[in-house]
This record gives C-alpha cells, structure tokens and sequence, in this order.
C-alpha cells in the first residue's frame, strides 16, 4: 500500500519510518526544503531515539521517500495523512488549523485517485468535517475520485516514540463509512496481526480523545504537583504519597511524578484549545482551566523556589546559577513550552547570570534564551555557580561527580526539581539540598 505523510516533523516523521517498516510504500512530504535535503541526506531533523537507523534502513529498502513535491507524493496513495502542526493561534489559544487547511487544499487539488485522507495532527472537534468541505470545495470529488477523511490521533511519546508507534496501547480510528475503515484496516494491518487494541469511532468521538486523553494526563501531573507543595507544608514526602495512591489500579502510578510542571509541544496548547472547543459549545470545563492557570504560574514558582536558595530576589542579583537540562523532558531536543524557558527567564529578571548544559536541546533553546550561557558539559556549567538546578531528569544528571560539584561550585546548593537524588545522602555529602514536595 503507498502511504503518503504530508508534514515530516515529529508525528509525520515517526510515523512514515514506522509505516515503512511495516512494508508500506511510503512518501514523506514537507515544504521546508531544507529539512527535506537534510531528510535525504541521512540527517534528522530532530533528536528521537533510534529514528536515523529505522530511516536509514528502510530508505535503503527503497520504502521510504522524502519529497517536497505534494502532487507527486500523493499520488497513486490509498492513505494521504495530515502531520502538520497545530499550535495555539496566536492570542486566543485556539489551536490554528491553517496549516492542516492549506494541506487539504493542496491535496483536493491535486488527488488524482480515490484515497483516504487522515488527520494526525491534533485537531478539534469538527476539523475533519471542515476538511472534508475543503476537499470537496477544492473539485477532487467532482473529478469523479472517492474520498473518506478519518481521524487517527497520535498519541506517541517523544523520546519514546518509535516503540510507541509500533507498540501502541491503542489505536483510534474516527472514520464515518465503510471505505475509510478498510483502508485504514490495512494501513494499521501489522498491529491488526499483534492484537493491537484498535478503536474504531466516529470522528467526532476520536478528535476529541485525544483532547481528553492528553487533558487527564495533565490533570493527573498537576495533581501531584499540587500535593507536592502540600507535602511541603505539612511534612509529608511526596514520592511515598505517589507510591501510595499509585498502586490503587483505579488511579495507576504513571504521570504522579512532581516537577516543574508540564511542558512539550503538546499538553500546554491542546489544554488551551480543549477550553476554547469547551467555550464554544458553552460546555466550560472548568478541571481543565485550573490545571492550565496552575501549571502556567508553578514554571515562575520554580524560579523563585530557586532565587530563595540564593537568599531572595534582592540577596540573588549577581549570583550565578547553573541549569542541567533544558528541554521538557529527557530524550528529545523539543525545547517547546518547556518549564526550563520560564525559570531561566525568572532568574534573569531577578539579575541572576545563568549558565546551562543540555544533551540534546541547546541548539534549540539558544535563540530562547539568549541571556543564558551555554555551556559544553555540565561541569563547565557547574563552575562558579551559586546554586545548581537539575531541570530536567537526562541519565547523565542522575550520576554526577558530586565531589567534582562541591569543587567546581562556588557553593554546594543544589535544588532537585525532578528529586533524582535522595535528601538524607545529599545532606550527607555536605549539599544544601532543596527538591519537590519532600
Ligand atoms: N510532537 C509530539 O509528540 C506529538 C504527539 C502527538 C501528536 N502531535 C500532533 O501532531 C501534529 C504535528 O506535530 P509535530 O510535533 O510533528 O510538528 P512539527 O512542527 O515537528 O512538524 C510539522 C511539519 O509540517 C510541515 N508543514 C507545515 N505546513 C506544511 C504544508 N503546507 N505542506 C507540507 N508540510 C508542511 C512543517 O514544515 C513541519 O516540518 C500536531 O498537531 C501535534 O499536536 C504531536
């Protein structure tokens, strides 16, 4: 079966290799012609693991194109699928559907056989009925081809995303007739023969689930992290409250993690566009409006729970701190939304001079933050620092020289907004030692 991938990012990207590597014949397309250069010069545009060996393999197997020729690329494909982005319009926090728009035009004028047409992308409630008046409106009905448009959200993991893809707790599938089921049957054929869960909906019922799906997820984190500033208050150790509600099976132990607060390319926009899809059908979901509220101002708190360690904001100006990970989370460059942007941005507004050290993401979150200093290794970071932050949880964090911290810093302050250490072990290496709701 030719696939087609229009938009070869994170979900467009993954999502081609993987489908390759089932067998399919498949086209990924991107307007960005540099990224589609690089694509065909064996070079990723994005830090996910075990996606250049899953590529390469399969270009090299002569499945896997890269193109930015959309007529070219979809034609002769049975599924077509929309990756583009969807990130909040500017000023509203709707999710800004232009892109996913412009993509169903371009298609419906030039599909030249019957195909599937799929949204991947996270859209809301009734884009694929809006796409479908697109497609019709753009005369590739007229020309006499078949056309279903189906909604199959993704619900992969960056930094994880490859097994998630091929190993997925379930697959949604919104189709409204007979044709897009088949089609999709067969596009999701090798997870069929594995027992897959797949979950045929209607459309409607699918764009939302993963609205309501990425909504609890939050809800759940920001839960945790509320306790966890409970726990602070009253004595009590967050990670055995987790431990503890976790094991009941009907609150489960995933995402009872406390942080910084949620960030990504994901949870901060669809929040916000699952409130504005709420406002429209004046249906307010008022859980998920304080979860968003309370997410957005914990990143600033994060900030100042630091500036206290440096004696407060007057005590903190001209001190220097040293950030350890920038990016969302572990295992990806994805800088957006990420917690760390608010808190070196809290620090820097305070005077404080920051220096940072990220695996992967300082590429991406240099023209970010372009006050902070970036630095080689962590311990380049780590030196002269009045207080070190581990921000995100990379590995590499988890194991630091902390006789080689002690050394470097100019005082053994370490705050732990991600508790990888142990308090009563940081106490014993002499650390001024601050973590989350412990
Ligand atoms: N990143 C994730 O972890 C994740 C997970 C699940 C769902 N999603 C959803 O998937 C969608 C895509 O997210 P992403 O992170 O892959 O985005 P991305 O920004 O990484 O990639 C989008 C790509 O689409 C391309 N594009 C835009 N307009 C185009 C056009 N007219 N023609 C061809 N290409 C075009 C861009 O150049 C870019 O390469 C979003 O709706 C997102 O919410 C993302």
């Amino acid at each position: 079966m030719k696939i087609a991938l229009v938009g070869s990012g994170y979900v467009g990207l993954v999502s081609g290799a993987c489908f390759a590597d089932f067998g399919h014949d498949v086209v990924c397309i991107d307007r960005d012609e540099d990224k589609i250069a690089r694509l065909r010069d064996g070079i990723m545009p994005i830090y996910e693991p075990g996606l250049d060996a899953l590529v390469d393999s399969n270009v090299k197997a002569g499945r896997l194109t890269f193109t930015t020729d959309l007529a070219e690329g979809i034609k002769d494909a049975a599924a077509i699928f929309i990756a583009v982005g969807t990130p909040s319009r500017r000023g509203d926090g709707h999710a800004d559907l232009s892109f996913v728009y412009a993509v169903a035009k371009e298609v419906g004028e030039h599909l030249a056989n019957d195909a599937v047409v799929v949204t991947k992308s996270t859209v809301p409630v009734g884009t694929g009925d809006a796409v479908e008046r697109i497609l019709a409106d753009s005369g590739a009905v007229e020309r006499g081809h078949r056309v279903a448009v189906v909604s199959n959200p993704e619900f992969l993991r960056e930094g994880a995303a490859i097994g998630d893809f091929k190993r997925p707790d379930r697959i949604v599938i919104g189709a409204e007739d007979d044709f897009g089921r088949e089609v999709m049957r067969e596009v999701y054929r090798p997870l069929f023969l594995n027992e897959s869960p797949i979950l045929f909906v209607n459309r409607r019922s699918s764009e939302l689930i993963k609205y309501a799906a990425n909504a609890f997820l939050a809800t759940k984190i920001t839960f945790i992290n509320e306790m966890a500033d409970l726990c602070e208050k009253v004595g009590a150790d967050v990670q055995d409250v987790a431990r503890g509600i976790g094991m009941d099976n009907r609150i489960g132990s995933k995402f009872l993690h406390a942080g910084p607060g949620y960030g990504g390319s994901c949870f901060p926009k669809d929040t916000l566009a699952l409130l504005k899809t709420a406002e429209d059908y004046d249906s307010p979901t008022r859980i998920v409006e304080a979860v968003s509220k309370v997410n957005e101002s914990r990143k600033r708190a994060m900030g100042r729970k630091v500036l206290e360690t440096l004696g407060g904001q007057e005590d903190a100006r001209g001190k220097r701190a040293c950030l350890l990970g920038l990016t969302f989370k572990p295992n990806t460059d994805d800088m957006r939304d990420s917690p760390a942007i608010a808190i070196a941005q809290t620090l820097i507004d305070a005077g404080v001079n920051v220096a940072a050290y990220d695996p992967e993401g300082m590429d991406q979150a240099a023209p970010l933050m372009p006050q902070v200093e970036m630095k080689d290794d962590p311990y380049a970071a780590i030196d002269g620092a009045d207080v070190v932050v581990i921000v995100t949880e990379w590995n590499v964090f988890r194991a630091l020289d902390l006789g080689r911290v002690k050394q470097l810093a100019n005082a053994p302050v370490l705050v732990d907004l991600r508790n990888i250490y142990r308090p009563e072990e940081m106490a014993a290496q002499g650390f001024t030692y601050t973590s989350v709701g412990r």
